[in-house]
């Protein structure tokens, strides 16, 4: 480790010589085959193919080696694994720890393809799911069976952003039985806002297609595990055939030399915005973690490092068809799209029944119609003057 500071963390990172080779960043190594000169190379290669041996493309090359590598260091985790995307890697992860007859206790505000991978495969699989309210705290004790083998986090909440009492959560799974996996989806945090194995986490998991890639133009998942979890974890996944190409492994640890920058900026301009429109008549709420008005506030100042571009806002009235069209299809700055985490600015509607179909376990407690936004890279006053002539479109 070449400091305790994350800015230089984020610089040096997963760049040892071994994957330089000479330059700045890591080789880009494209192989399925990896040759071995000799039989007693191939022996060794063999033997140490979970341990950073070059062995075959699928185990990695040393373009995937330096991105594992940096995730370890920044994550504090024993190994990495890589996937295509982040669902990948939620998907993966859980399906490492669990079997038939198995229990997951889930939180009930997670991303909804997460949701479904457990309302469908899972239940296929024999596996139950029983979601958890997100301001549950300690009392998720009451929620545990004799057979749940994963916990699974996700903090803030997809899209109403409530932030959870992770300690309390932690220490009341562990009190019970030490042998159940918890696990975080921990994409909001970019994985170093939130330092989830220091907190007694088992597995972080990115959606690195976000703050990490940081441009919106690759996919990528990411699974640090600490160390009674990676043998297992990497075992599973490689078995289910989980791996990434080395361009996109390349620009993730290109994504990261940037990132700390990002997102102290995406968290200024974020924090900017979410005042202005705390200010704003037309807005009930403010679900923004840096904000008191979002739910866990409290949890946010104790145990995260700063925030992000991503949070949403409830407006007071509930937009008809007409409206929502008339104020989405109009915007300079901010576009549509399901993602977030890159360097522009985007924005979704949700009405509380389309929300409530995809979280029935928790129902919403307003009834105006939510925003989401990411506020990216752009000069703020821009994006301000852009949600006040949205504001103008629909209320006047
Ligand atoms: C919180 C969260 N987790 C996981 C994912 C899935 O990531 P990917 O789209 O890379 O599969 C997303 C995508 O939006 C997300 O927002």
């Amino acid at each position: 480790m070449t400091s305790k500071n994350m800015e230089t963390k984020l610089v040096t990172a997963g760049r040892k010589p071994r994957f330089l080779q000479g330059s700045v960043n890591p080789v880009i190594q494209r192989a399925s085959s990896l040759v071995f000169e000799s039989v007693q190379q191939k022996k060794h290669a063999t033997a140490n193919r979970a341990k950073g041996e070059l062995f075959y493309g699928r185990r990695g090359t040393l373009t995937h080696f330096a991105l594992q590598d940096a995730m370890c260091e920044l994550e504090g985790g024993a190994g990495c694994y890589l996937y295509p995307c982040g669902a990948a890697a939620v998907s993966n992860s859980i399906l490492a720890f669990v079997e038939s007859g198995d229990h997951v206790l889930m939180t009930g505000a997670a991303y909804e393809p997460t949701q479904d991978f457990c309302n469908i495969v899972l239940k296929d699989m024999g596996i139950s799911t029983t979601y958890y309210d997100p301001s549950v705290g300690e009392n998720i004790a009451e929620l545990v069976q004799d057979n749940t083998k994963v916990v699974f986090l996700e903090s803030p909440s997809s899209v109403t952003m409530e932030v959870q009492d992770i300690p309390g959560i932690v220490k009341a799974i562990r009190a019970i039985n030490e042998e159940i996996i918890i696990m975080i989806d921990n994409t909001w945090a970019a994985g170093i806002l939130f330092p989830a194995l220091e907190y007694g986490i088992d597995i972080s998991i990115q959606a690195g297609t976000k703050y990490i890639i940081g441009h919106s133009d690759a996919m990528l998942g990411t699974a640090v595990s600490n160390e009674r979890c990676w043998d297992r974890l990497r075992e599973r996944s490689y078995l289910m055939g989980q791996m990434v190409d080395a361009d996109t492994a390349y620009v993730a640890s290109r994504g990261l030399r940037t990132m700390g920058i990002r997102l102290a900026q995406h968290e200024k301009a974020s924090i900017e915005v979410a005042r202005w429109l705390a200010d704003r008549p037309e807005v009930a709420v403010v679900n923004h973690p840096a904000l008191p008005s979002c739910k866990g506030h409290e949890f946010y100042v104790r145990d995260f490092k700063g925030c992000n571009g991503l949070f949403s806002f409830v407006l007071n009235k509930k937009l008809s068809q007409e409206e929502l069209e008339l104020y989405l299809d109009n915007f300079k700055h901010f576009s549509m799209a399901y993602s977030w985490g890159g360097f522009e600015s985007l924005i979704l509607a949700n009405q509380p029944e389309e929300l409530n179909a995809i979280r029935p376990a928790n129902p919403v407690d307003f009834e105006g119609t939510l925003i989401r936004i990411h506020v990216g890279l752009e000069n703020v006053g821009d994006l301000i003057e852009d949600l006040e002539a949205g504001f103008d479109r629909i209320y006047k």
